[in-house]
């Protein structure tokens, strides 16, 4: 009767398995933000899989690091805030009223700027990582912290970005979706016109990341 019954659950298992994430099927809603979750149910059988892939990858690839909250002579921090953008009196509009975080591993990798729009609306505004730093996991790093310490304090966490197709990636895979498009807010709020990889910025493309809150 027990191997009859432990056969039953692995041969479950198995079709399960294939009928959800190895099939590409039965997803449904995240139940945190990032996660990909599958159920799958057979008469009295249910299976259910949660998982994480850009959170767990990069926790174990960095051991040493840390990121603080910055509250005094935040334009130190200036050379890195423009590389994400590269206006400084557009910087300042909101790097005093935000709130900075600096990645430390061993010394300054990344910052990040995030304000508050509205009651429960937070915006990412600024995230940049040092050029020679750059593809080593610590912009997700970044974002998977604020993530975790905005997720009880807003609904929506915004980001803006122009149409650039490897930061959009960036993002998406970070766990943000399509929020919507501001026409030609860089033609209309910097004072000259900004090229990235070849590419004349117009239109910001804002996505974001809803939080699902349990009632
Ligand atoms: C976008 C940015 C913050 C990512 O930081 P990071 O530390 O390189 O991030 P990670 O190492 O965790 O991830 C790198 C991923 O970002 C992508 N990426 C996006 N923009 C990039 C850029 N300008 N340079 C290099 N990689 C970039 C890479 O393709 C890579 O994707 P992969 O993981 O699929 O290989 C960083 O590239 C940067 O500072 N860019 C310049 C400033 C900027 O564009 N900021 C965003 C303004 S909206």
């Amino acid at each position: 009767m027990l191997d009859y019954c432990k056969d039953k659950v692995v041969e479950f298992l198995i079709r399960a398995k294939k009928a959800t994430y190895a099939g590409k099927s039965n997803q449904t809603d995240s139940s945190r933000p990032n996660s990909h979750d599958f159920k799958y149910s057979e008469e009295d059988l249910k299976y259910i899989d949660t998982w994480w892939r850009h959170c767990t990858c990069l926790l174990s690839k960095k051991n040493n690091i840390e990121i603080k909250e910055i509250t005094q002579n935040k334009e130190k921090y200036m050379d890195l805030l423009l590389l994400g953008d590269e206006q400084e009196n557009m910087v300042k509009k909101y790097l005093y009223r935000g709130e900075l975080f600096a990645l430390y591993d061993e010394d300054l990798k990344t910052v990040s700027v995030i304000t508050k729009e509205d009651e429960s609306i937070y915006e990412i505004k600024n995230i940049a990582t040092y050029e020679k730093y750059q593809g080593n996991g610590y912009g997700k790093s970044m974002i998977k912290y604020i993530i975790e310490k905005y997720k009880n304090k807003c609904n929506i966490l915004l980001v803006g970005t122009g149409d650039i197709d490897k930061t959009i990636s960036f993002y998406r895979n970070c766990g943000f979706e399509y929020s919507h498009t501001v026409k030609d807010f860089f033609i209309n709020n910097y004072d000259h016109e900004i090229f990235e990889d070849g590419k004349q910025l117009k239109d910001m493309i804002y996505l974001k990341i809803e939080f699902i809150k349990s009632k």
